[in-house]
């Protein structure tokens, strides 16, 4: 793992565009891209960035269930309105959180992700070490599934939302075994509540309790952290 510390979510949004530049200069046609707060840095960099992604293809790596495209707590809203409004691409994926089969609505992401192999991808990471919505104890060999989110996460996304009751219950996520396909990936991680999971993730063992751990397995990682979220690292 190739590890950047930087001083800031700021600074650090804006190393992770700059290798998203790069990426495009060498070719890369398909992003993996992530929600939350901490790309939010990322996204703003790029939007300001001469980046073209007009041929390029978007595969996000989740939504919540039951959400439509219009909700504005839904990943497509906020990817529209951080990103795809001012960065356009010729066509951008996320699982469709009011699908009416859960099961179709899987098996049609898959096939997104096969038909389209993603050169970098973007991760963030939750408080329990969880990718994507993959969460504790998910097989490092899923690919895309309906995920129950465990009460930490929930907690911890409810700051989104009005009552924490609000929060859906359920998620689509790109499963592990779909993102360690990824030519090359990109994790992000800012402020000290990231702390504990950033350590465990880069010098803790390998297993399915820390989702993230797996990262160690893929032979191209950048992980930019800030002062904070590096704090529990021992070296
Ligand atoms: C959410 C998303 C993840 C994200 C994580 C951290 O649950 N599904 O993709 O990385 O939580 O969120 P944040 O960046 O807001 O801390």
């Amino acid at each position: 793992m190739n590890i950047i510390v930087v001083k800031d979510s700021i600074a650090g949004g804006k190393k992770a565009s700059e290798l998203f530049c790069d990426a495009c200069a060498s070719g890369a046609k398909v992003f993996g891209l992530a929600t939350g707060s901490t790309p939010v840095t990322t996204y703003q960099y790029l939007v300001k960035s001469k980046i073209d992604f007009s041929n390029c293809i978007s595969v996000n790596l989740d939504e919540y269930v039951g959400l439509k495209p219009t909700d504005e707590q839904s990943y497509r809203y906020y990817m529209e309105k951080n990103l795809f409004e001012f960065k356009p691409f010729k066509k951008s994926y996320l699982p469709e959180g009011s699908a009416v089969d859960p099961e179709e609505e899987v098996k049609r992401y898959d096939q997104v992700i096969t038909a389209n192999p993603i050169d970098l991808q973007l991760l963030g990471i939750g408080r329990n070490g969880h990718i994507g919505f993959n969460e504790p104890g998910s097989s490092f060999d899923l690919t895309t599934h309906k995920v129950a989110l465990t009460p930490s996460t929930i907690e911890a996304n409810a700051r989104f939302f009005e009552n924490e009751k609000d929060v859906p219950k359920y998620a689509y996520s790109m499963g592990i075994g779909s993102i360690m396909k990824s030519k090359s990936i990109i994790l992000e991680a800012f402020g000290e509540n990231k702390a504990v999971a950033v350590a465990k993730m880069i010098e803790g063992p390998v297993t399915e309790e820390c989702p993230a751990s797996v990262l160690q397995r893929h032979a191209n990682v950048t992980v930019i952290v800030d002062e904070a979220a590096a704090a529990k690292l021992k070296k």
